[in-house]
């Protein structure tokens, strides 16, 4: 190939970059790859051997073969390596040429960035990709924020590149300025719930109603032909079969039981906070990770406290499948919400029926119940809450009775469910017209003559208690 004409031009080859690289190489387009380390940079030569592709340590270089405007996306790690690469870059690019973040960036990273690289003529998009190593190298899930015109630039490659649901790609323009990752950020959110809760029903199935590995993975399997067919239920389905080449034993048991985090989660309950929107299961899932941290103290604590006995209530598989399942709802219900109130917030323009179709395929939230959403947000994209749609009321109905028996078991037993505890309080309390906080503001009045509203007049009043 000519110097000038690579279509497209990615920096950081590691895996993630590497792989989403040869994607794009094999979807009809040709790509220059940068890294700082040659040996990634030969890894990228080997593997793209008789593809449109190349490499270099060279940024002049890198440059120089790109076409105008040229497509730059980074996938290095998010914070200070974005800025370093952008500074490094800056000098050597035209006006009207894009860069594109495609990392975990905080979203006020992505709006400076954004003022910063637009005053000097260059394009800014922000964007998440979810999907692990094989969605970048076979089809991931894209969210691309920024100018609209900037995306219309790259849009052919990253419609090519994505996962497709129905011959749908699953990519599309998710709003101004950083509405990409803020909608990678809540992706991320509502995987820590789902993750939390499916590890909560592993808990339930195995200390309560005794199922080995090998069940486990039957039942998972069996769940993913159901209501909750999704890629983390498949996978946790696969993760019981796999035997440890150490020793012989299943490796899921031979894991320490501590989470680590990257802190998406925790900025999506952060910002939840700041917009007034409540997120409880996803907060809980950052608690329980955080909780986990602390296995020495666990350890120590279970020596001083005793476990309640198992209750021997007949609790089913198919009570925490749909327990599950209603978990999952609420989980999504908070997620959408706070993208609802935080797009009105910042001016992004979301639109909750394209985010729901994108998020159906290739990431790592995919799951059947993301084409329900499609629907109910296609009837009314203003929807403030998926609780108010008649199809979800009517599955949250169905199930609450098994989720009501789910979380019972688990309190009566001792067993740690609060992610499933906190979606049925959010449930019991979204759907309760009247909450006991009258008495909140009762004692707010009380002791600092907070004033309060009444329900059977209009103004604000205080009294003397
Ligand atoms: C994805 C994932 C990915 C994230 C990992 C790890 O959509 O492909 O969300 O972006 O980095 O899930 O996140 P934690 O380390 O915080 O669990």
């Amino acid at each position: 190939m000519s110097k000038g004409s690579y279509d497209f031009g990615l920096v950081g080859l590691g895996v993630m970059g590497r792989n989403f690289i040869l994607n794009v190489t094999d979807n009809g387009f040709s790509a220059f790859g940068l890294d700082t380390d040659p040996e990634k940079v030969a890894a990228l030569k080997q593997e793209g051997e008789g593809k449109p592709v190349d490499g270099t340590i060279d940024k002049k270089a890198f440059i120089e073969n790109l076409s105008a405007p040229r497509k730059i996306m980074l996938l290095v790690p998010a914070g200070g390596p974005v800025d370093a690469v952008i500074e490094d870059l800056l000098p050597l690019l035209d006006e009207g040429d894009l860069i594109i973040d495609g990392g975990n960036s905080f979203f006020t990273d992505t709006d400076r960035r954004g003022d910063y690289l637009n005053e000097k003529g260059i394009y800014f998009i922000g964007s998440g990709v979810s999907g692990g190593a094989k969605g970048a190298r076979f089809g991931p899930s894209i969210m691309p924020g920024g100018d609209q015109k900037a995306y219309e630039l790259v849009k052919p490659i990253f419609e090519a590149v994505s996962a497709k649901v129905n011959g749908e790609p699953c990519v599309d323009y998710m709003g101004t300025k950083s509405a990409g990752n803020y909608v990678k950020m809540v992706h991320n959110g509502i995987e820590y719930g789902l993750m939390q809760l499916i590890s909560e029903a592993y808990t339930v199935l195995k200390t309560g109603l005794g199922l080995s590995n090998e069940q486990l993975h039957e039942t998972f399997t069996k769940w993913n032909q159901g209501k909750l067919k999704s890629f983390l239920v498949e996978i946790t389905s696969e993760i019981f079969t796999k035997m440890d080449d150490k020793t012989g034993k299943h490796l899921v048991d031979l894991i320490l039981d501590k989470a680590k985090q990257k802190g998406t989660g925790k900025w999506t309950s952060q910002n939840a906070m700041d917009l007034g929107i409540p997120v409880p299961t996803i907060d809980v899932s950052v608690s329980m990770r955080e909780i986990s941290a602390l296995k020495d103290d666990r350890v120590a604590a279970e020596k001083l406290y005793e476990s309640p006995a198992i209750p021997s209530v007949g609790l089913t598989v198919e009570d925490v499948e749909d327990a599950l399942y209603f978990a999952f709802i609420i989980t999504y219900a908070q997620g959408m919400t706070q993208l609802v109130a935080a797009s009105k917030e910042y001016g992004y323009g979301c639109n909750l029926e394209v985010i729901s179709k994108i998020w159906r395929g290739g990431c790592i939230i995919r799951a059947g119940l993301l084409e329900e959403m499609r629907k109910a947000f296609s009837k009314n994209n203003d929807l403030s809450s998926l609780l108010l749609d008649e199809g979800f009321a009517s599955e949250l109905n169905a199930n609450a009775g098994a989720m009501r028996r789910v979380v019972g078991y688990s309190v009566a037993g001792g067993i740690p469910a609060s992610g499933l505890s906190a979606s049925l309080s959010y449930f019991d309390s979204y759907r309760s017209g009247r909450l006991p906080l009258n008495l909140i503001q009762a004692q707010r009045d009380h002791f600092g003559s907070h004033t309060y509203e009444r329900v059977d007049m209009e103004g604000i009043f205080h009294t003397e208690w």
